[in-house]
């Protein structure tokens, strides 16, 4: 089964109807993993070898305005400047309008705008693909429900598919060779003191690729059949934490599954490291501040920046000590 299919699964006849619409926009925001998706059982599809659980960062993500273009080829703006349509990016995006064309000599505009540093492992393909898919089922007018608009923005990227929801997102790996069990659903939980902050320690874009890393991970490290029974506890700790609102178990269980996720990277080869030696001081920042009684954790994706952990009676705290801080509240108090 290829994208294809499932596309024409999903859609039916709707894949040959005609803009409803001159332009359309959506948004998406972005989300971190608490518990990441690392390995696929489907490279084609992006079908993860586990669950994985996320929080959406409020209004931190992408919008997006789609329309059609008389042009012989599509557009892509990303924060007003052109994306150049033969870069890997650039090629991810065309590969995935190809999906919505049906065959006709139809051509995209796409305009993006971020709210996030773009390719610094903070998931900007995720909300973006997300974002570009919400803008389709307007300017389509489909009327797809979340499930299926989930499924679609998947076949794009992974994480995307947990993209179409605000607060707490699971991503059910599910079983089916088609995928069709496998999408973001929401955790129907507010945790308003719960923050996130945001620490840039470099904007250059990644040396290599997420989707690259997972692959030579999955195919080299002896550690990576560790990974699906860690997942499963952290699912469950996770779940637990959220639903009593215990914020420690949240933190540790967040913080040990992406260090979890690192190491076993490290025992890839040749051995794939996001650390920059600032990360690594940071980390120690953090390790230290705990030791005070600072309830403090941290998160990492494919990138060496943190994403911080804490409560919103501890924010002045933390940011004292971590001056460039971007902090966000995910539940908008
Ligand atoms: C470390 O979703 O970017 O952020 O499916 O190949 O597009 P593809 O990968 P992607 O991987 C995200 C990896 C991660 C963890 C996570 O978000 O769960």
């Amino acid at each position: 089964m290829n994208k294809s299919d499932v596309v024409k699964l999903i859609l039916g006849e709707r894949l040959y109807y005609l803009p409803n619409h001159l332009s359309a926009n959506a948004f998406a925001p972005t989300n971190i993993a608490l518990c990441k998706y690392w390995g696929k059982r489907d490279q084609e599809l992006n079908l993860p070898v586990t669950s994985s659980l996320s929080i959406s960062l409020g209004n931190k993500g992408a919008t997006t305005e789609v329309s059609i273009t008389e042009q012989t080829q599509d557009i892509a703006l990303l924060n007003g400047e052109p994306v150049n349509l033969f870069s890997n990016f650039g090629k991810r995006l065309i590969a995935f309008l190809d999906l919505f064309r049906a065959e006709r000599a139809l051509h995209f505009k796409i305009d993006t705008q971020t709210t996030i540093p773009l390719a610094a492992g903070l998931a900007s393909s995720a909300c973006g693909f997300a974002a570009l898919v919400l803008a389709l089922n307007k300017l389509f007018h489909w009327q797809l429900d979340a499930q299926h608009l989930s499924i679609l923005a998947r076949l794009g990227s992974g994480s995307a598919c947990r993209s179409i929801w605000s607060g707490f997102v699971e991503w059910n790996r599910g079983i089916d060779a088609d995928g069709m069990d496998s999408y973001g659903s929401i955790i129907p939980e507010v945790w308003p003191e719960l923050c996130v902050g945001l620490l840039i320690i470099n904007r250059n874009e990644k040396n290599i690729s997420s989707r690259e890393a997972m692959q030579r991970t999955i195919d080299t490290s002896v550690l990576y059949p560790l990974w699906p029974e860690k997942v499963n506890h952290d699912l469950s700790a996770v779940k637990k934490a959220i639903h009593e609102k215990d914020f420690l178990l949240l933190g540790k269980t967040a913080e040990s599954n992406a260090l979890t996720m690192h190491g076993i990277m490290l025992s890839a080869w040749p051995p794939i490291s996001y650390f920059l030696p600032e990360t690594v001081a940071a980390m120690q920042k953090i390790w230290e501040l705990r030791q005070q009684g600072v309830a403090l954790y941290f998160t990492q994706d494919a990138g060496p920046n943190l994403k911080l952990l804490f409560l919103s009676s501890d924010a002045e705290l933390v940011k004292s000590h971590f001056s460039s801080l971007e902090i966000i509240s995910p539940f908008g108090v």
